[in-house]
């Protein structure tokens, strides 16, 4: 769609307004006064006085979004809102005191959220309060989060680092001796700070796609080396794919105290399961997860996407219903984003996926489904490019909530990335200031470079934590 704006012609302005277009149209198309070849003319003259470039941009960003709200009949939820995790928002309005009233009106009149998505905002803020009381006091500890990019296949919508394990086999144990180095490196700094460790994340890929000999090591190499590890809140595994869980690697996770997981169904629905190359079946995941039970585990995560290729509200709710006997501690569910890299993006004439109207159905039917079984939201985020431009939301009983996922949403404590495709953020203990540090997504090229990799992150660590 090309839009011709008259009244301004700030290049700094095209980029957001090209993502508020996108909201509305793919392939958003900008031309400042040209009027020709255009599809949609907007005006949007830029005669006021503001106190400062931040709310002349907003202000003409809001106008943007009303006049195609107008044109459309469609509304979009979040506003303008676009870059800013939301409920960040939030958490600023709760530390600087200000009443919720004023928070409301403040952030609504900037952003155009509407009252039902502020609602959950401030719903969700509390939760993590009460989950995590001293969430605004952790900068003085970090967690760590451990990539391992290895799957057993990868599936159509994922851009996460997921190398297909049978065909990267010679990579694995030199991936994972590295990885150990890696860990000893900043068990080692942890020890000479005195610091204590929040939570662990294992992630990937899928980290239970190593064997059990292999899960097993990791888990010595991690008991060894950070300190204190029974005062850690929080140690999860993600088992996303329950094709890769076998009796002794739940053994193996049971016998290293990990006390969170996840088998992720993503759908019930068998022919979603196919067209999206997950490589199992519905059954297999019901039949982990009753097994995860036995050994145990009493705090099971479930992942979930909407809007998956073929499926409408029925399938999606089919999918609802399953949950209804396995009762999962947690439930995540999110909304499938075409990710600028996946298989499902670059093949997107091969997929078909719900309109936004049933997308907004099956997010409203996930809604209520999971307050009528007394889940609750506790960390919600937004991506690109995903369908609806709606959101995912983390879902718990009360007291099942993941610590680490408040923690990493949030960003209020530093997270030290390890292994492959683990990005490390680094929240300065006093300014609060954030910076970056990626590990490759790729096993060779972490493979090759990681004493550089460790070496720069303990650089950073020690500039960040001096005393
Ligand atoms: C890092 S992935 C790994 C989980 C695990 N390997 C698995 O697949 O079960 C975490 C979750 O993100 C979600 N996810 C990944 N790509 C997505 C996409 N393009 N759109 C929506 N959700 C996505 C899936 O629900 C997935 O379980
Ligand atoms: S199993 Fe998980 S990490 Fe691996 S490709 Fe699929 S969604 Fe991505």
């Amino acid at each position: 769609m090309k839009i011709g704006i008259t009244g301004i012609s700030d290049e700094k302005l095209r980029v957001p307004l090209m993502h508020i277009a996108n909201l509305f149209f793919e392939n958003s198309l900008i031309k400042f006064n040209e009027l020709e070849d255009i599809d949609i003319k907007v005006s949007l003259e830029d005669k006021f006085n503001f106190a400062s470039p931040r709310e002349r941009k907003y202000a003409i960003l809001r106008k943007f979004l009303e006049i195609l709200q107008e044109v459309t009949g469609r509304t979009q939820k979040w506003g303008v809102l676009t870059g800013i995790r939301p409920t960040k928002l939030w958490h600023q309005m709760v530390r600087e005191a200000v009443p919720h009233e004023v928070a409301r009106n403040l952030i609504k009149a900037d952003y155009l959220i509407t009252d039902e998505k502020l609602a959950m905002l401030e719903r969700i803020v509390d939760r993590q309060l009460e989950v995590v009381p001293d969430l605004y006091n952790l900068k003085g500890e970090v967690s760590i989060y451990i990539g391992i990019p290895f799957c057993p296949t990868k599936c159509a919508y994922c851009t996460f680092p997921a190398y297909a394990i049978q065909l990267n086999k010679d990579l694995v144990s030199e991936f994972l001796e590295k990885l150990h180095m890696e860990i000893r490196a900043i068990g080692e700094w942890l020890l000479s700070k005195g610091m204590a460790v929040t939570t662990v994340y294992f992630g990937g890929g899928t980290p239970t796609s190593i064997s059990a000999e292999q899960m097993d090591a990791l888990y010595t190499v991690l008991y060894e080396s950070i300190p204190n590890i029974e005062s850690v809140r929080e140690i999860t595994v993600e088992a996303g794919r329950p094709d890769t869980l076998s009796n002794d690697k739940l053994e193996v996770l049971k016998k290293w105290n990990i006390n969170r997981i996840s088998i992720n169904p993503q759908s019930f629905h068998e022919e979603t399961l196919k067209a999206i190359g997950r490589h199992h079946t519905a059954m297999q995941t019901i039949d982990k997860f009753k097994i995860a039970r036995e050994y145990g585990f009493e705090n099971i995560n479930m992942d979930l996407i909407i809007g998956l290729p073929g499926e409408g509200v029925t399938e999606f709710k089919k999918t609802l219903n399953q949950l209804e006997e396995l009762q999962p501690e947690s439930i995540t569910v999110h909304t499938l984003a075409f990710k600028r890299a996946s298989d499902m993006t670059l093949n997107k004439e091969k997929y078909r996926v719900a309109g936004d109207d049933e997308i907004e159905i099956m997010m409203q039917e996930s809604m209520d489904w999971m307050a009528e079984h007394h889940y609750e939201p506790y960390y919600l985020y937004r991506q690109q490019n995903i369908l609806g431009n709606l959101e995912n939301i983390g879902y718990s009983k009360r007291g099942q909530e993941s610590i680490y996922n408040i923690l990493i949403m949030e960003e209020v404590q530093t997270i030290i990335g390890l292994g492959c495709g683990a990005s490390s953020k680094y929240i300065h203990p006093e300014s609060g200031v954030i910076t970056r540090y990626a590990n490759p997504k790729d096993p060779k090229a972490y493979i090759e470079n990681v004493d550089k990799y460790t070496t720069e992150k303990l650089k950073h660590l020690n500039d960040l934590f001096r005393k």
